[in-house]
């Protein structure tokens, strides 16, 4: 039998300062993440400075714990993976650094992992029997994306979104309704006890791609033409509107790649009512859908844990000199 590998995993993209070690790809010993979100709370979003300082002061005792949650000794790390991109330069920086310095000091090697290939990933953990290929939902702050997993390590893009990512538009819209960051929790609550009575644009090309901006702005406008909006109810009538575009276009994308297997994954595959209509979807029309455990969900390291072991069995490693690229494309890892 082969050895286990053992990928001490790095994740460091934005504003979770994340370390898990994760075994062949699929089995979590540990996952430690510590975010900074009441930090950067009170700014109303990400400060990308505030972030980088963070990383710096958290990521030495994230990785000490993951190891002692465990149960593991650097000396039992076989591969370090690390998110360089896409993300926040000087908080992807700090993961690079830190990975690079351990397989440096290991003599061990260095994966490099795109961050969208990592949330892909979080399935494989939550699924054990998922294999590609598989179509997935990537629905995060930074990205809306159709994507073909062909295999491990090969994705082709089907569509994207043409101007704000999905995650975006929840964190903007609770924005400006007062509710707070990040938007994407707390519209999902209010969501629960509200209505879709109001009506929202809902954008559609002939191609897969996605818009967002149009239904923030619609939002805005109906804020300002209604003073006393119910907002729950606002909540809800937004989630549905942007979840009929999303499923309206993987139901395309199914006809188009032929699959019958789905994936989501990202932040915003967090979202109980997303989650509830891909499950209503592949009930009537026959299809497999997988989305991750919550926590694997939005930024983590044992995604990327996940992914590098894939590329290391691909032969996909980096060299020491890797370098954070905050707008690395996905598939060009
Ligand atoms: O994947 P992620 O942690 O970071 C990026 O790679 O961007 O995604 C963060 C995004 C935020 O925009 C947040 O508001 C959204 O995911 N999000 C949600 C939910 N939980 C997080 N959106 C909708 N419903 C949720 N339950
Ligand atoms: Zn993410």
């Amino acid at each position: 039998m082969s050895k286990n590998i053992k990928c001490l995993a790095i994740e460091t993209s934005c504003d979770e300062t994340s370390v898990a070690i994760v075994e062949n790809g699929r089995n979590v010993l540990s996952n430690v993440i510590s975010t900074q979100i009441d930090i950067h709370k009170k700014y109303g979003g990400v400060v990308p400075e505030i972030a980088s300082r963070n990383h710096v002061e958290n990521i030495t005792y994230v990785v000490d714990e993951a190891l002692e949650k465990a149960n593991v000794e650097l000396k039992d790390i076989d591969i370090i993976g690390c998110t360089y991109g896409p993300g926040l330069v000087g908080a992807l920086l700090v993961g690079v650094s830190t990975a690079k310095a351990i397989a440096y000091a290991l003599q061990k090697p260095l994966v490099g992992v795109h961050h969208i290939e990592g949330h892909i990933a979080a399935n494989y953990i939550t699924h054990p029997e998922l294999t590609p290929p598989y179509l997935c939902l990537v629905v995060s702050g930074g990205h809306s994306h159709l994507v073909y997993v062909k295999d491990y390590t090969k994705f082709e893009i089907l569509g994207k979104t043409r101007d704000d990512a999905v995650g975006e538009a929840f964190d903007k819209v609770s924005r400006t309704i007062g509710l707070g960051y990040p938007g994407g929790p707390i519209i999902d609550e209010k969501a629960k006890s509200g209505k879709p009575i109001y009506s929202l644009p809902r954008t559609f090309f002939e191609n897969l791609d996605f818009s967002f901006s149009g239904i923030k702005t619609a939002v805005i406008q109906l804020m300002n033409k209604e003073p006393n909006i119910s907002i729950p109810d606002l909540c809800a009538s937004f989630e549905e509107a942007v979840t009929d575009m999303l499923v309206e276009n993987v139901l395309k994308a199914v006809e188009l790649v032929k699959t019958n297997k789905i994936a989501i994954a990202g932040g915003v595959s967090a979202n109980s009512y997303l989650r509830e209509r891909m499950k209503r979807i592949g009930a009537i029309h026959n299809l497999k859908v997988y989305y991750p455990e919550i926590v694997l969900c939005t930024d983590n390291a044992a995604m990327i844990g996940s992914a590098a072991y894939y590329n290391y069995q691909e032969g996909k490693v980096s060299s020491l000199n890797l370098n954070a690229v905050p707008n690395l494309k996905i598939g060009e890892s």
